[in-house]
């Protein structure tokens, strides 16, 4: 089964989610950067291609450049953001800085009311984008139009508006650029333009269903592994579970799932693994190594800091794991947002390091997962028949509470207070069934002192704080607001500790705030 299109990524934070997209229309997509995507159309011809958005400027030294012959194909071409600049640019054309303010958030995108476009064509003439640049196009190559503007203020405080051109196309040569994101949710008809994109400039097909990505990772994994020994990491979450549950079938005694025992895992984890793991079933080794961890994390209290120190012991103890089990492979779970936020994808910036990303392993990795995003995954692992709470397991951090005492070493003490608080919000969360209505919930010990009254007199404590997102890729996210009745049984139940006197609720949306309080 050929792919259909082809996602050159010239570095933006969204090029993943453009194949997202797609994957939701139903049709598969492969993403390359401009180096591989040269080598991969000497041997194939995909229906069209997408220029992803990137963060450099076109007339920037080291910008880079999609294949040039792409434009020459006879085949759909569609430009987002700097992949529309350099379209522009390349054919002729003129890009700009913007005079005024850049760009950034939400536009409003106006239709020219004459010629309809077919990617365009009964959307309302008004309607919102997402956009993000600083530059603008000054001038058009030949044989394109412009289909749409966005309106910039250039004069502070004034009503003076200049006109962005927003979309472009050349519509003999089948060349479509638009300066705003249409994979991205903020673009209220985003998804409608992709779908007319795929189906109908380029007439691809639904050709993306669970059980065929299921039967392709088996096969992969198969080939790469033949006679051989692998490790898995496994934390039972959906995305570790999932892929044990395709592979253990493939690779039989030759799979080893790996647990480690950081000493920070929430109340009743391990129980919890070792259920999905017999359920499965696959081999288990649970390593405990909480004493190591703490030794590797010393006194610091950085975030950052933190999570590098994790990742140097996680590194380790996953070494001897796969000398112990004499692997050839380790296998990981890790999705394409973990790439995409450990700077893995394109030029996109590092948030945040991982876990388990990058690190030095004494064998060949893979990751047969990189591509996909969580609910995706979600959707295999109900085809693979895991259990509805697997399924929908809330995703947990692989450095675990560790991340969530801030201010003060995560040393046992506070780890035990990190667990305590946030065994008591899902019990009262469970009970009044709102466990599962964010996409994730963290509870964080903030160990900064604060004063309080408990008692008969004042006192010095800490505080808890309680966040909830919804999301759907947890690229981006909205704080949750649980009801008042339920915040107020928080508050009362986690005061209760000795030591936390005051408890608050984080609803602020990623961005700027990130998920996680670290
Ligand atoms: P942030 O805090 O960056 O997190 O908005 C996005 C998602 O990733 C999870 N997360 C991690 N998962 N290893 C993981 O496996 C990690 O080091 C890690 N750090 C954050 C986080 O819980 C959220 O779901």
């Amino acid at each position: 089964m050929g792919i259909q299109i082809l996602i050159i990524d010239l570095g933006s934070q969204y090029t993943l989610v453009i194949g997202r997209t797609l994957r939701e229309l139903g049709v598969r997509s492969i993403i390359l950067s401009p180096q591989k995507a040269s080598k991969w159309l000497e041997n194939n011809k995909p229906l069209g291609v997408i220029f992803s958005g990137g963060n450099f400027s076109v007339y920037q030294g080291g910008a880079p450049s999609p294949p040039r012959k792409i434009l020459e194909m006879q085949i759909p071409v569609l430009g987002i953001c700097y992949g529309t600049q350099w379209i522009v640019q390349e054919l002729g054309g003129e890009i700009r800085p913007i005079e005024g303010n850049r760009e950034y958030g939400e536009a409003e995108m106006c239709l020219y009311d004459e010629p309809a476009d077919p990617l365009l064509e009964g959307l309302p003439p008004k309607s919102t984008v997402w956009a993000s640049h600083g530059d603008s196009i000054e001038s058009l190559p030949p044989g394109f139009e412009r289909i749409a503007y966005t309106l910039n203020v250039v004069a502070a405080g004034a009503n003076n508006f200049s006109r962005i051109i927003a979309g472009i196309r050349n519509r003999r040569k089948k060349i479509w650029g638009f300066l705003f994101h249409p994979e991205v949710t903020q673009t209220t008809h985003g998804k409608e333009i992709l779908q007319r994109f795929i189906f109908n400039a380029c007439s691809c097909r639904r050709d993306w269903r669970p059980a065929d990505v299921i039967a392709d990772i088996q096969q992969e994994v198969g080939e790469a592994a033949k006679g051989k020994k692998a490790v898995i990491g496994f934390s039972g979450g959906v995305d570790s579970s999932e892929l044990t549950k395709i592979l253990a079938p493939v690779l039989g005694h030759r799979l080893q799932a790996v647990c480690i025992d950081t000493g920070a895992l929430r109340k009743g984890e391990i129980a919890g693994i070792k259920r999905t793991a017999a359920a499965i079933p696959a081999t288990l080794r649970i390593i405990r190594a909480a004493g190591r961890f703490q030794k590797a994390l010393g006194n610091t209290t950085h975030s950052e800091a933190k999570r590098r120190r994790f990742k140097r012991q996680y590194t380790r103890e996953m070494n001897r794991a796969i000398k112990d089990f004499n692997a050839d492979f380790l296998i990981q779970g890790s999705l394409a947002t973990d790439f995409i936020e450990s700077g893995g994808v394109g030029k996109a910036a590092t948030i945040k390091s991982h876990h388990n990303i990058g690190n030095k392993f004494c064998c060949e990795q893979l990751h047969p997962f990189r591509q996909l995003f969580k609910y995706e995954v979600r959707d295999l692992a109900r085809e693979s028949g895991l259990t509805e709470d697997v399924c929908s397991r809330q995703p947990f951090p692989g450095p675990a509470l560790i991340v969530r005492v801030i201010g003060k070493p995560p040393r046992p003490d506070k780890l035990a207070i990190a667990r305590w608080l946030d065994d008591q919000v899902s019990q009262i969360l469970r009970k009044a069934n709102e466990l599962s209505k964010p996409s994730q919930i963290v509870v964080a010990l903030d160990c900064t002192r604060t004063v309080g009254v408990k008692g008969d007199g004042r006192t010095y404590g800490y505080s808890a704080i309680v966040r909830a997102v919804l999301t759907a890729d947890f690229m981006t996210a909205q704080g949750y607001q649980f009801p008042a009745e339920v915040r107020r049984q928080i508050s009362s139940a986690l005061t209760k500790h000795p030591k936390i006197v005051r408890v608050y609720f984080d609803e602020t949306d990623k961005p700027p705030a990130t998920t996680e309080l670290e």
